[in-house]
């Protein structure tokens, strides 16, 4: 990896995140400021030297399912390469399950605090969503299991985001077996998200659809190195079907981005020692947001497991001001940037989502910022290069 430093001061001018709301450190938007791996750098400029910039070879759409289906092999059986998507993104690859799968007006589940587009995208494509607000126990979100057994229904569809953005969860074994029992008794589909499968810090991935003959027939699962490798742009996300006849109704296309699909190969398998060493970066953010986060009083953090976003609770912070609406008043006083909780579910007014995948120096700094404003003092803003 690049001096961190450096290249976090170049992504600074020129990235969404640093420029949605210049002056403040931004931290609402789930990028890395560590640039990207050099082996997707060379993967870029040989194509654009090459000139090879157009629609995705069957030979490319090939690569990419296998090497989708070897990456995904260490965590489970590997899926079978002809049952295996290629789209733009994750989010086109819930919509293509919505409308392939779904009942007109069948609802969707959602467990919150969710990303904010669980909770619009299903209504824009005619689905009444669900909320099932989870439970913060010894430090960490849990699914509430009796909301979601009451909540699912046989024509419905569970979104299970695992690794979980907001709150930094990887679910076990044992919560997805438990899962898996209420889609047995119940007859739901899942949307299961992966996206963040590349990012575990302190506990292991474990996907859910391979668990038992019924997950397999009823879930679409989507992951994409989008996040893990720091390329959204790049547009190229995989959906992944369990069984010939969920693979047959949605159909299996290339439908993403040339660049994105090779991107997505040299990714999966030849960038081991980045990724590695981004998870190293955040496995110390983590610790680092748990530490101080101790010490704040009325405030809590859970224990970050997976991805590089956390969940900060305000609701019992002196500074009432603060605690009623947590990333306005801090985008306004400390000029740090998070997204406000209420986006991710009702009754989560009083939190609000930070990204950390940032350097030490950056996380310190906003770390100081959020303890001054606690306090009812204000910091300067981050001078605009
Ligand atoms: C859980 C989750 N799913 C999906 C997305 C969006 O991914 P895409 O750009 O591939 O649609 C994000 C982006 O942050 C995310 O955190």
């Amino acid at each position: 990896m690049r001096d961190e430093f450096d290249v976090s001061r170049l992504i600074r001018n020129t990235s969404k995140k640093w420029t949605d709301f210049p002056g403040t450190i931004g931290m609402h938007l789930a990028e890395m400021d560590y640039g990207v791996a050099p082996e997707i750098r060379d993967c870029l400029i040989h194509d654009a030297e090459a000139g090879t910039l157009g629609y995705v070879p069957a030979v490319d759409g090939a690569a990419l399912r296998e090497a989708t289906a070897s990456y995904l092999a260490q965590f489970g059986p590997a899926p079978d390469t002809e049952r295996i998507g290629l789209l733009p993104d994750v989010l086109s690859a819930l919509s293509l399950t919505l409308d392939t799968f779904l009942a007109p007006g069948a609802p969707v589940v959602v467990p919150t605090p969710a990303y904010a587009p669980f909770l619009s995208l299903p209504a824009l494509h005619g689905h009444p969503i669900v909320e099932v607000p989870s439970l913060f126990d010894v430090g960490m979100w849990h699914l509430d299991l009796d909301g979601l057994r009451a909540a699912l229904t046989k024509d419905s569809l569970l979104i299970l985001c695992n690794p979980w953005n907001p709150v930094g969860r990887s679910l076990t074994r044992t919560e997805l077996e438990e899962v898996a029992t209420l889609i047995e008794a119940t007859g739901a589909r899942v949307f299961e998200d992966n996206i963040h499968a590349p990012l575990t810090l302190s506990a292991p991935f474990c996907p859910f659809a391979p668990l038992t003959p019924t997950t397999r027939a009823r879930t679409v699962s989507a992951i994409s190195a989008s996040k893990g490798w720091n390329i959204a742009g790049l547009k190229c996300a995989q959906v992944v079907f369990h069984n010939p006849d969920d693979a047959a109704r949605a159909g299996i296309g290339n439908d993403c981005a040339l660049v994105g699909a090779r991107a997505g190969v040299v990714a999966y398998r030849d960038c081991e020692g980045w990724i590695a060493q981004v998870q190293a970066n955040l496995r110390e953010n983590a610790r680092m947001i748990e530490e101080r986060v101790a010490h704040w009083p009325g405030v809590t953090a859970p224990h970050v497991e997976a991805t590089y976003i956390t969940w900060l609770d305000f609701s019992g912070a002196a500074n009432r001001a603060l605690a009623e609406h947590p990333a306005d008043y801090l985008r306004e006083h400390a000029k740090v940037s998070l997204s406000p909780g209420q986006n991710f579910g009702r009754g989560y007014e009083q939190s609000a989502r930070m990204i950390f995948a940032t350097t030490q120096p950056v996380l310190n700094d906003a770390l100081d910022r959020i303890e001054k404003a606690l306090r009812g003092q204000d910091s300067p803003a981050i001078p605009v290069a």
